[in-house]
Parts: C-alpha cells; structure tokens; sequence
C-alpha cells in the first residue's frame, strides 16, 4: 500500500509517502517563518501560505519517492485539531487530489499521529503510555491497542510548548522560543532558580501558566528594563535552564505516576517538545531506572511534519478505516 500523508493543521506545509514494503519514501516539510514577526502564528497568514506551498510540497513528496498522482493507493490528510482554515487548505486539496487520481482517502487526527510517530522507525508495540507535549496540548494517554486511547489527564492552561513560547516571548527570544531555549538551557544551570513546579503530585493533570506568571514577576522584581536586560544579559542561560527543569520535571514525574498508575513499561514521548534535549535525557533516565522501555521520535517527527500522517493513515487503511468526499476539519478535535 502506497500513502501519500498530508499535513497543514498550524505552520507547517508538509507532504511524505509512507508504503508498506518500503516504510518511509519521502517526507517534505515546508516552514512557514512569516509568524516570527508576529510572536505567534496568525491564522489567516498560515493558511494563505499553505495555499502557496501545497502544491509544491506534494509534488515534491511524490517526486522524491518516484511515484506519479495515480500511483497512490491513499490520500491520508490531517482533519483536525488545528486551525480552521490551515485545515481546509489541507482537506480541500486532498479532496480535489482524490478526485482527480482515483485514490482512496483518509482522514487522520494530528494528535494520534504525533502518538504513532513512534512506528515511522519502530514496529508498533501495546500497550504503551504515551506523554504527548507539544504547542496546543500536552496530555498523558494510555493506549492498550491500536486507536484505544484512554486520556489519563491534560493541561488546564498552557500546553507545555505553549509555555516555553510565552515566556521566551517574556525573556524577549524570537518565536518559537521552545528550540532557542532548549539551546541557551545546554549552557545555563538548572538549579539557578527555583521555579514552580504546577500540580505536581497531585493526579495527571498538568499547569504552566502559573509558572509563566512567576517568571515575569521574578524579573520585574530584577528593577527596571534596563536593569532586567542587564540581568539576562548575564544570565539568560540560567534562567532558561531553570524554566526548562521546572517544566521537564513535572513531565516526567506524572510519567512515572502513571506507570505505576497503569503497570505500563512502554514509554513514548511525542509532539514537538519531545525534541527537548533535557525532556529527552530525563525520560531516558527514568526508562533505565525503571527498566521501562522507552521510544522517542527521531527530531524531524517529533515537529510538526507529514510522514507521522501519513504512516497513522496506513494503519487506519489496513484496518479499512477510510473516509469519503463528506470529510470535515474538526478545529477541536479530540485525540
Ligand atoms: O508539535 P508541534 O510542532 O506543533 C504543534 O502541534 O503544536 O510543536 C511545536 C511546539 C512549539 O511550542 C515549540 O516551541 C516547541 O514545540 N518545541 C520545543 C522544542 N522544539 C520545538 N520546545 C522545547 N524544546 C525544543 N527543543
Ligand atoms: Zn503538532
């Protein structure tokens, strides 16, 4: 079986092909870096620009895996959550793709595929438990079989991406700040500060706003803007090593509760913070102390991309999920 995975839902244009022989064939992602100016994504931007580049990403895709339209048994295409109209521009060309080449079409959740990235250079294994951290969600999940997903708890506020952003923005850093942070965070001390540490211990939900909050008071608290500046100037590393271990350690923590919640030894981490080299080596510390067995998507599928749609839309075509030309976006769809 040959998929063709689609994926527009924020600020990434992105096409692969995923066939059952060969695995992955191709995997195109298109950035858009018109938002940076704007310390966020703005919708209506995004989609004009996925308007752009769609064509060009798909025909990539396919180019690069030696395969022509008619040539792709399925369209697989992100149907939410997402922004609206990103997720329309994504949908409508995957409709019109199918119409015009005869091939059959899947509609896919963004959150599930960010879970079955772990399957691009992995056999599939169950049950597993599943930390899923990324821009608009964090939220552990137990899965016992394919496509069961039982949601233990979520974020009542900020995702965990969402809150590296917002406080780079705080500490002046470029959106996304979530990388750049990551990078300062290698040469900074993680105990320089000691930031809070939201609903630790207390079940599987998950806050960060609190901690977006305190660190703004904590540099207010440094003097005026120039005072602040001059404080980052010399401790920047610091503070974003600091922040960056308060979030990781309660990621962690509520992974291993819910271990010992669900007597579940496969760990997953997905979604785009799972790129985060602290989160990274804390979960695989925990995995070796633990003896739980650990997959971390490899960086280019833990972001936004389209070979984990298009290898989620391979699962569900095996098992005869398709859709049909009636296929909506759900902006809020739940995973
Ligand atoms: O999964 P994703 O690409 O898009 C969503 O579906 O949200 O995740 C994007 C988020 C952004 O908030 C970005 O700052 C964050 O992932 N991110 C990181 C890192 N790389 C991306 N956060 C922390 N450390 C990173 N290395
Ligand atoms: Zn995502």
């Amino acid at each position: 079986m040959i998929v063709l995975g689609i994926e527009s839902s924020c600020d990434e244009t992105a096409a692969a092909v995923y066939t059952t022989e060969g695995g992955l064939r191709s995997n195109v992602v298109a950035s858009q870096t018109i938002h940076t100016r704007f310390g966020g994504v703005v919708p209506e931007l995004a989609s004009r620009a996925h308007q752009q580049t769609i064509w060009g990403t798909v025909a990539q895709a396919l180019d690069e895996a030696g395969l022509k339209p008619d040539e792709v048994d399925v369209v697989a295409v992100t149907q939410g959550p997402g922004l609206m109209g990103a997720l329309l521009v994504g949908l409508c060309f995957a409709k019109g793709f199918v119409l015009a080449n005869g091939n059959r079409l899947v509609g896919v959740n963004h959150m599930d595929a960010h879970m079955y990235a772990n399957f691009i250079d992995h056999e599939p294994v169950y049950p597993f438990l599943c930390l899923t951290v990324s821009g608009g969600h964090t939220q552990l999940t137990y899965v016992p079989e394919p496509f069961e997903h039982r949601l233990l708890g979520k974020t009542r506020d900020d995702a965990s991406g969402e809150a590296f952003d917002k406080i780079g923005k705080i500490l002046s850093l470029p959106y996304p700040a979530g990388p750049v942070m990551d990078k300062r965070a290698q040469n900074g001390n993680p105990r320089f500060h000691a930031f809070p540490q939201g609903l630790l211990g207390e079940g599987f939900d998950f806050s960060f706003s609190g901690l977006k909050t305190s660190v703004l008071y904590y540099l207010q608290n440094k003097g005026d803007e120039a005072a602040q500046a001059a404080f980052l100037a010399s401790h920047l590393d610091d503070v974003c090593a600091s922040v960056s271990h308060a979030i990781t350690e309660v990621l962690v923590k509520k992974l291993e509760a819910a271990m010992d919640e669900t007597g579940c030894r496969t760990l997953m981490l997905a979604g785009g913070v799972s790129a985060n080299s602290m989160l990274r080596a804390k979960a695989a510390k925990l995995a070796e102390r633990r003896r739980a067995k650990m997959l971390i998507p490899k960086m280019a599928y833990c972001t936004d991309n389209a070979a984990m749609i298009a290898v989620t839309g391979h699962m569900l075509a095996q098992r005869g999920a398709f859709s049909d030309m009636r296929l909506k976006p759900f902006a809020r769809l739940k995973a």
